[in-house]
């Protein structure tokens, strides 16, 4: 069993969530969190199918590497709003928190590629988020409400496999850091919901239809590729 970085408890203490909350047990922030996934399956249009979990597991050191590529990315794509949109407070206040939340989870987990011995290599992007962003609409301010709507979908799909995984996997420790992650990736997801809503006069209904249709059909159809966001493997 591979072992989480030894600063890893401390990384949990350090949680912006539970910054400013005095009521908070420190005995219970070594045990992960609970978090209610009911709003994240009501919210996908799909489940992970058991074949992208076995082959997950079967191949964890490129879904973990495929993990680091993510986080940074989050990070990326939040910095990226943050300097295109600089109009709204809730959104910059929002996206600096999500960038160090991102940034956090990048960093903890090179820590555990480092404690597992794994060096970084080299992986393609994956179709999925390609796959979104195609329907992206190409004007303002459309397509900064798109990009919420999306950044949403991939926060509450990372969720729904973090808890996928964390039911199966065969190292507590990594379980329990997947556990641990359930909580900031479901309030961003919501973060990016609620975004996109109060920066559109219209309802966003339609265009998360849309989305949800499509990142269902990304998930649930065949994929010649591992990722962690990938579809069903191709045996
Ligand atoms: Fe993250
Ligand atoms: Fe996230």
């Amino acid at each position: 069993m591979s072992d989480l970085p030894n600063n890893i408890d401390n990384d949990i203490l350090q949680d912006p969530d539970n910054q400013n909350d005095d009521s908070i047990d420190i005995a219970q922030l070594r045990t992960p969190i609970k978090v209610d996934l009911s709003p994240i399956y009501a919210f996908l249009g799909s489940r992970t199918t058991q074949s992208w979990v076995d082959a997950a597991i079967t191949n964890l050191p490129l879904i973990i590497q495929d993990h680091a590529n993510c986080e940074k990315k989050a990070a990326g794509t939040a910095m990226n709003l943050l300097f295109r949109y600089e109009f709204s407070y809730d959104l910059q206040r929002k996206l600096a928190q999500l960038i160090r939340e991102e940034m956090l989870h990048y960093e903890q987990v090179l820590g555990i590629m480092n404690e597992r011995g794994q060096d970084w290599i080299y992986l393609s992007a994956g179709r999925y988020a390609k796959g979104l962003l195609k329907h992206k609409r190409t004007y303002e301010p459309a397509a900064m409400v798109d990009v919420l709507i999306i950044g949403a979908f991939i926060e509450a799909r990372s969720c729904e496999r973090f808890a996928a995984l964390a039911e199966v996997i065969n190292d507590a420790r990594l379980a329990k850091y997947y556990r641990y992650l359930l909580k900031s990736e479901s309030r961003h997801f919501e973060d990016y919901l609620a975004l996109a809503q109060s920066l559109c006069d219209d309802n966003i209904d339609e265009r998360v239809t849309l989305f949800r249709d499509v990142e269902a059909e990304l998930i649930s159809s065949p994929d010649t590729e591992l990722r962690f966001h990938s579809g069903v493997p191709i045996q």
